[in-house]
């Protein structure tokens, strides 16, 4: 059984779905929530499903190594980003190489980088005219959105379509593959791309 961290600075739809769907599994659990927003939503799924939960700060994060320490504390074995905003810093990448992983709601490398999150995301999609989007799994790495892909998923952009919509079409896609590739990637199995089909 694999420990695993979350971290999340927002809302935590897959925070929760991750924790859910481990809940049933013997492969891993989610031993700690962490986020650098005391006010993130994901902070109250976290205590409702009885997963502890510590919030940092920039110092804490960057210079203290007080987050590399949490998680040596929690006896973390795999670091999953979702929804979190800050580039993670050198001594927990070089502590966790190859067991961090991220999830970005388009298909990298484009639509991606600094700044490039939330509806930010979806509205340049919108805006070039792109047939499809979907979702990527990618190692992380020391710049943004960066990291050696993993999985990718696909989905329709529609005519039509709002921030909102796509959105959640997107969603629905990090819903449905984020926790099994991640169980992939905990118990050694290969993660192939079967993925590809349309969520319609
Ligand atoms: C997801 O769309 C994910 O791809 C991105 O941040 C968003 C987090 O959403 N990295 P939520 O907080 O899990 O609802």
């Amino acid at each position: 059984m694999k420990n695993i961290a979350i971290f999340a600075s927002g809302t935590g739809t897959n925070a929760e779905n991750i924790i859910k769907y481990f809940s049933r599994r013997e492969t891993g659990r989610v031993a700690l929530v962490l986020s650098n927003n005391p006010d993130a939503y994901v902070l109250v799924r976290a205590a409702r499903l009885n997963i502890p939960s510590i919030t940092f700060n920039r110092k804490d994060f960057y210079e203290k190594g007080r987050v590399l320490n949490a998680l040596r504390l929690y006896k973390i074995d795999f670091i999953v980003l979702a929804g979190f905003l800050w580039l993670i810093p050198e001594d927990i990448l070089r502590s966790y190489q190859g067991r961090i992983v991220n999830i970005h709601p388009a298909l990298l490398p484009s639509y991606g980088g600094k700044g490039m999150y939330g509806e930010r995301v979806h509205r340049a999609v919108i805006e070039a005219g792109e047939k499809e989007s979907g979702i990527t799994i990618h190692y992380v790495d020391g710049i943004y959105d960066h990291g050696d892909i993993i999985f990718q998923a696909r989905c329709s952009v529609l005519p039509g379509d709002t921030v909102d919509t796509l959105a959640e079409r997107v969603h629905e896609l990090e819903y449905r593959y984020y926790p099994e590739v991640i169980e992939k990637l905990l118990t050694g199995n290969e993660v192939n791309q079967s993925g590809q089909e349309e969520l319609k």
